[in-house]
């Protein structure tokens, strides 16, 4: 099941919350990083504990810690820019890798034009950060990306998912898991999603 719907009320609410047609970029921003922590926080709900005993005010006390988790976000610009402070909210040791993936609006597909990644990349769980899977073309490239260069624990986050893009993602990476705060009907002729969110990247730095 590597899409997975994040069915919390919040994020439900909040999604709504988003779509608004005249939303201000300073609320849609809001809503991107309260969207980014709580998918962040579902995205996570797996990593393993140790026990570690700690200086408590009331003497040693074993108390739970994530067992050595080396995490790297990986925001897709630019648009995966707006949910990467949400998620180092949550993860606030995680290293930063960055990948440029233009879409050419013509053919819909990505070009790829930046990458700068942490290192030990197949010792880490890289969070890969893009609200819109539109054709999952961008998506797939950097997920291709990570897999080069070694990592073997990638998982995506993104606000709204179109089903094209959920089943391209699943035919070329089956091992991704993806969480989504909604999954909408479908793709226009122009590569929006559809009900969506118009275009989350500029709609997060403020453009057009
Ligand atoms: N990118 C966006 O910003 N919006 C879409 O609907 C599809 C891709």
């Amino acid at each position: 099941m590597p899409v997975i719907a994040v069915a919390h009320p919040l994020v439900r609410h909040k999604v709504g919350l988003l779509r608004e047609a005249d939303i201000s970029t300073k609320k849609f921003r809001e809503l991107t990083g309260e969207v980014a922590r709580l998918l962040a926080y579902e995205a996570t709900s797996d990593f393993p504990l140790e026990k570690v005993t700690i200086n408590c005010w009331s003497g040693p006390t074993e108390v739970d810690q994530i067992a050595g988790r080396k995490v790297t976000v990986v925001p897709i610009l630019r648009a995966g820019l707006g949910m990467l402070d949400g998620v180092l909210d949550m993860i606030p040791n995680a290293k930063i890798s960055v990948v440029g993936l233009a879409r050419d609006h013509e053919t819909l597909q990505p070009v790829h034009y930046f990458e700068k990644f942490v290192g030990q990349l197949d010792q880490r769980t890289a969070l890969i950060v893009d609200p819109m899977l539109a054709t999952a073309g961008s998506m797939i490239a950097t997920i291709d990306l990570l897999k080069r260069r070694g990592c073997k624990d990638i998982r995506a986050l993104v606000m709204v998912a179109a089903p094209e893009g959920i089943a391209a993602l699943e035919k070329a990476h089956p091992d991704v898991r993806c969480w989504t705060a909604a999954v909408d009907s479908h793709l226009n002729e122009d590569g929006y999603i559809i009900p969506g969110l118009g275009d989350a990247g500029d709609k997060i730095f403020g453009t057009k």
